[in-house]
């Protein structure tokens, strides 16, 4: 079996567009989404219709959870406040109400468990980032006792992708992976793996990504997609939901200042200072 796993769509109608596209020339089995489909961007209501039709297995997200008020916005930034105060404007009732309907954990018939933000603890999973060795410990030991008998658990959240194995009583160090690289799962192992995101990049990588499992060859390879993330930005900022502290500036000039500072590594910190 062939699994496409994807997470952190925000929204982004563009990027999802892309990957499904990718998923299709890959031909997979089973879909699965690791939550936060909606915030941050416009097209909340077609992203959910893409996923329906598409039949993937979904989890809760927090941004998901916020929107359909199943959890407050403690620690959101200005503008994800903004995208939910938004998302719950625009989003159609049957929509809401099957995104209130996802759980916030799934098992692929015992081949894969999928959380958002961590596998442990029972309540309040959704909001936990597995970005250190002791909270991955665990999430690998709920993995280790999890009835599914699955050894790789997928989570989302932190929009970085991560390949993390658990052998012999020890984290090793992260398995790098890129575009295209296959990683060869070993029996015995354990794994949390995180696809990164298709519409929400916080680096100066902006490609959507997503990961696929072959449960058959017990690989799993990393995606990368170009796609074109002006339109989803040019929405979000006529409807309110982007800064607008370069917007007085020319287009050509805000782009080149935006670039020069992700020369320099610049751009991220600024974006998550301004934002948090
Ligand atoms: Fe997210």
């Amino acid at each position: 079996m062939r699994i496409a796993i994807l997470s952190d769509i925000h929204a982004n109608l563009e990027a999802l567009q892309a990957v499904l596209g990718a998923i299709a020339e890959e031909g997979v089995d089973r879909l699965v989404c690791l939550g936060d489909i909606v915030g941050y961007n416009t097209d909340p209501g077609a992203c959910v219709a893409l996923l329906r039709d598409a039949g993937a297995l979904c989890v809760a997200g927090n941004h998901d959870r916020a929107v359909t008020r199943q959890i407050g916005m403690d620690g959101f930034s200005a503008r994800a406040i903004r995208a939910v105060f938004w998302t719950r404007r625009h989003l159609a009732p049957d929509d809401t109400a099957w995104l209130s309907a996802l759980p916030l954990k799934a098992a692929v018939e015992g081949q894969l468990v999928a959380v958002h933000g961590a596998l442990h603890p029972d309540i309040g999973c959704e909001l936990v980032r597995l970005d250190g060795d002791g909270e991955r410990r665990l999430s690998f030991a709920a993995l280790a006792a999890h009835p599914s008998g699955a050894r790789v658990c997928a989570y989302g959240h932190t929009h970085r992708l991560g390949v993390h194995e658990y052998r012999d009583g020890a984290i090793l160090a992260p398995i790098l992976a890129h575009d295209g690289d296959e990683v060869a799962l070993r029996p015995g192992s354990y794994y949390l793996v995180n696809p990164g995101t298709v519409g929400e990049p916080r680096t100066a990588e902006r490609r959507a990504t997503f990961m696929l499992l072959d449960t058959a060859r017990q690989t799993l390879s990393v995606r990368r997609v170009a796609y074109d993330d002006t339109l989803a930005f040019a929405k979000t900022r006529r409807a309110g939901i982007e800064p607008r502290r370069l917007a007085g500036l020319p287009a050509p000039l805000r782009a080149a200042i935006k670039a020069g500072l992700r020369r320099v590594g610049l751009y991220e910190v600024l974006l998550k200072a301004f934002n948090s």
